[in-house]
């Protein structure tokens, strides 16, 4: 049981919260569902990117995949082997790649041919060879949020399986590429299995096909996705997961590599907000907290459902909207929930935020990001202090 009372008092609220513990079962879950191959569990940093995060996943043998070359030093930062970082994204800047060639990291993910041509002429000119991977967009509808859907060609993801066939077959004949891996993701929060194992089929065709002219893959990237319980969900089981790509890839020998974020730190995350009013409005309550959209944006963005309880009080009463002070009416947490009547200074939690809740985060409104703690081993830690308005105006300058 985490203490909310002591944590609110000891650190203040809005307050970011995350069970290492809970960090490390999901880890071991899906390393163990992938024990029948050779498997690179990459962590996506940018569901969570706190080094302290980072690093305690580093130290479970998680690698990390990364969107930019910040989330690629933060990764080095955190202690990940650079033979397990892999660095995707849909527009890297040139010093982007140049930096992560010369950090001799495991690949780099590439999303166009005119990125390829970039890559291989920046490691011409360093006159190294890229370990590079492409990334297949399989036109499948993974059944998700159309926000987090990546997989369908309508999305700006990845290359189509023809593309990339004359992708690698260029890539293999240039002295400064060398096609180490295959890439796919088809969106996020994925609850349904079918869409994930008909695109792992679609690839992992495309693979063999690759064998067959003497193109040998050795990383086959499954991306990430994998949904949690944010409400009521049913989602998928982590060895179903793995058994249904492993059953892909007869005949092959290559090593999984997965990326998960959300399934590996989202429901280890509590977001802390403290009630400052309630109010009714003809007949419509709302309950006014001290943490606002800035803090936590998924429920404005997506709609999002987060579960919301208030700390040492029954669920239940009437219907109410848990909303912050920024001026904005898409500025809530939940909204038509029962809850009991409340206090000021009552507490209200905010369960499934671990993942792309702080990194989302902004200073809108002048408000300075909330602080994170870690609970490890029954101890709380400060992984961030809480912003100060100094660091907010630090490198603004006054100049009429
Ligand atoms: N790999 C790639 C290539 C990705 O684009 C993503 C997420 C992941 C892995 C990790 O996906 P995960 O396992 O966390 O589902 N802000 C949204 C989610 C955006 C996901 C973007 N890509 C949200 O709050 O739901």
């Amino acid at each position: 049981m985490i203490d909310f009372r002591g944590l609110a008092q000891k650190y203040d609220t809005p307050l970011y919260i995350y069970d290492f513990n809970h960090i490390t079962q999901q880890y071991e879950k899906l390393k163990k569902a992938f024990s029948a191959r050779k498997s690179l569990i990459s962590y996506a940093v940018k569901a969570n990117s706190n080094l302290s995060v980072i690093s305690h996943l580093a130290q479970q043998g998680s690698g990390a995949d990364c969107v930019s070359i910040g989330e690629v030093k933060r990764a080095l930062m955190a202690g990940v082997p650079k033979y397990k970082i892999i660095f995707s994204g849909v527009g890297k800047r040139d010093d982007e790649i140049e930096e992560a060639l010369k950090s001799d990291i495991l690949l780099l993910n590439l999303e166009s041919e005119a990125e390829m041509e970039r890559v291989e002429q920046i490691a011409r000119k360093l006159d190294m060879q890229a370990r590079i991977s492409i990334r297949v967009n399989p036109n499948i509808d993974p059944k998700t949020h159309p926000y987090i859907s990546t997989g369908l060609h309508e999305n700006k993801f990845g290359v189509d399986i023809e593309t990339a066939k004359r992708m690698y077959i260029h890539a293999n004949h240039s002295d400064y590429l060398d096609p180490i891996g295959i890439h796919f993701h088809i969106g996020s929060q994925l609850t349904e299995l079918d869409p994930i194992r008909e695109a792992s089929m679609i690839v992992a065709d495309l693979v063999r096909s690759l064998a067959a002219i003497n193109i040998e893959i050795k990383f086959f990237d499954v991306g990430g996705g994998l949904g949690i319980v944010y409400d009521n969900e049913t989602t998928i089981d982590p060895y179903e997961y793995a058994q249904a790509i492993l059953a892909t890839l007869y005949g092959l020998d290559m090593t999984v590599i997965c990326e998960p974020g959300r399934f590996l730190v989202g429901n280890a995350g509590y977001f802390l907000t403290r009630v400052l009013y309630e109010k009714v409005n003809e007949g419509k309550r709302f309950i006014i907290v001290d943490g606002a959209m800035n803090d936590l944006l998924r429920p404005s963005l997506y709609n999002a459902y987060h579960k919301v309880e208030v700390v040492g009080k029954e669920n239940g009463g009437s219907e109410a909207d848990v909303v912050g002070p920024v001026c904005e009416s898409g500025d809530f947490f939940a909204k038509k929930r029962l809850l009991p009547p409340t206090e000021h200074d009552d507490l209200i939690v905010v369960h499934s935020t671990g993942a792309y809740g702080f990194v989302m985060a902004s200073n809108y409104n002048t408000r300075p990001r909330p602080a994170e703690i870690a609970i490890v081993e029954g101890k709380d830690r400060c992984i961030r202090q809480r912003e100060t308005l100094d660091d907010l105006i630090r490198l603004e300058k006054m100049c009429l």
